[in-house]
């Protein structure tokens, strides 16, 4: 393996580290690299077995060299006061005001006032522009001497992660062997594989109705607003798992950053498709790019598996930042089976972590069918854009299909008492006359009760639930806080 390769499994820092003298972190860094160089130059010969113990050894010292850099790598303030210093004993003795050397520099006077307080790292460009300013008589050695923020070794920095063992043409397989087979149902996972199917998801959920009846009726504000008085003012981890087009996220994470003075956020959008992760990523890193207090990161992979993402799993208690699990587009209620969802997915989650979701709640106390047939203005909808999209893979992988059509089935036999939900089911129809079925997709209405006594049950406990409404064809909803308890049971997050 090239040295260079196994390093890059590193997520990277937004700071650059070349600060004079070694930092405990620096000089960690340092031999946690050399040691991963030396493993990397170990040779295991042909032996099978040696070989895949000297790739899981490598393996081991990257996670370790990751764990160093999620709980130790420097944070900007520090470096942002100290050149603020500098800088404002030299414009003194230079006699300026903060306005000439803006206007000098060609900066902004804003971003000269940020840099004195030290609350903006310097960013190189605007070290090369200080300079310039010859009455400033900036000394190099001494500039150089402090870090800087490297906008563009940042910008080029690995952004873009594959989990381990995930492969999505596999997966497509598994999907397409299922389409052929004799029907049933299909993970919802599968319907956002292929691009065509990303694409016909993004149109849905682009629809003007869709984004007026829903999107836009989101609590984006009272959510952040609500995490911030929970968490403070600390560096947040947002994981948006299963992000889509990464509007909604997006959304949350800019009044994430308006709740805080001084914010720092790592933003990690996680979702099986690559088409839409492509699609998210690039939203978030335009709304982002300019910002050095947001680090952006797109992780392929499958949130079934969440706890094998090493990366996303350090101690927050020891890091002084907070992990928030994000779930928003009502993504909970297409999921099988949502206790075995919470306590499966979320096992690597640490005391202290936050989980936010958003999910379609009962128009009625009853789950009688005939009730229900009445009640909920889905059944009598037209499904032609969830035709498009779902019954598209069927059109592109079962062979010999001659038509397709969508209908919608309740289902009342959910694990969460008092909820029901509503299944897409697909029919192909083949030659011959002969059909076949499958449940392609389902959406949920919860008892918010028993959603919160279900995660209650696996030590999450409620901080905050938002109700929301949209357009009259579309369940009350809410958006759903929750903090992850300290101790077993009982106790209550702090
Ligand atoms: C209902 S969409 C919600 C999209 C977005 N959050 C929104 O608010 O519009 C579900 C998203 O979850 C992703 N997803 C589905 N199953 C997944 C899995 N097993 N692992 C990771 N992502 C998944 C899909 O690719 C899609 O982006």
């Amino acid at each position: 393996m090239h040295a260079e390769a196994a390093f890059s499994s590193e997520f990277p820092s937004v700071l650059a580290d070349d600060t004079l003298e070694p930092s405990p972190y620096q000089a960690a860094l340092f031999h946690l690299r050399q040691g991963l160089q030396a493993l990397c130059d170990l040779s295991p010969g042909a032996d099978a077995a040696k070989r895949e113990e000297h790739g899981q050894l490598v393996a081991l010292q990257k996670q370790v060299l990751q764990l160093l850099h999620i709980h130790f790598a420097p944070s900007g303030e520090e470096l942002g006061a100290r050149f603020g210093e500098v800088l404002r004993h030299h414009r003194d003795e230079a006699g300026l005001t903060q306005e000439q050397l803006a206007s000098y520099s060609g900066l902004s006077l804003s971003y000269i006032r940020k840099l004195e307080q030290g609350s903006k790292p310097p960013a190189r460009t605007a070290v090369l522009a200080l300079c310039s300013v010859a009455e400033l008589k900036l000394v190099p050695s001494e500039i150089t001497m402090l870090p800087a923020v490297r906008e563009y070794s940042y910008r080029l920095a690995p952004n873009w992660y594959v989990s381990p063992n995930f492969d999505s043409v596999q997966m497509l397989h598994d999907f397409a062997m299922q389409l052929n087979g004799g029907g049933g149902s299909v993970e919802q996972t599968y319907v956002y594989l292929d691009h065509k199917s990303a694409l016909d998801w993004i149109q849905l959920c682009n629809a003007p109705g869709y984004v007026a009846g829903f999107r836009e009726c989101m609590p984006h504000s009272g959510i952040a607003r609500r995490l911030r008085e929970v968490v403070g003012q600390v560096g947040l981890d947002v994981i948006a798992l299963g992000p889509g087009d990464g509007k909604s996220e997006v959304r949350l994470v800019q009044q994430l950053l308006e709740e805080c003075e001084r914010p720092n956020l790592r933003f990690y959008l996680f979702d099986v498709s690559q088409p839409l992760l492509s699609r998210a990523f690039k939203h978030a890193a335009d709304t982002f790019g300019d910002d050095p207090n947001v680090f952006v990161c797109g992780i392929q992979g499958n949130f079934h598996q969440l706890p094998r993402y090493m990366q996303l799993h350090y101690t927050p208690a020891r890091s002084h930042r907070r992990r928030v699990y994000v779930m928003l587009g009502a993504t909970l209620g297409n999921i099988d089976n949502e206790p075995q969802f919470f306590q499966s997915a979320f096992a690597g989650a640490a005391p202290g972590d936050l989980l936010v979701f958003d999910a379609g709640l009962v128009f009625t106390d009853s789950i009688d069918p005939a009730v229900l047939q009445k009640q909920d203005p889905a059944l009598s909808k037209s499904l032609e854009g969830h035709l498009r999209w779902l019954g598209g893979p069927i059109r592109r992988y079962c062979h010999d299909v001659q038509d397709v059509s969508l209908s919608l089935r309740i289902d009342t036999k959910r694990p969460l008492a008092g909820s029901y939900g509503l299944q897409f089911i697909a029919e192909a129809t083949l030659p011959g006359m002969q059909t076949k079925e499958f449940c392609m997709w389902q959406v949920r209405r919860y008892d918010p009760a028993s959603l919160v006594q279900c995660l209650r049950d696996f030590g999450w406990e409620p901080i905050g639930q938002i109700p929301f409404s949209g357009s009259r064809a579309r369940p009350p909803q809410a958006a759903f806080l929750f903090q992850k308890r300290h101790g077993r049971s009982g106790s209550r997050p702090t």
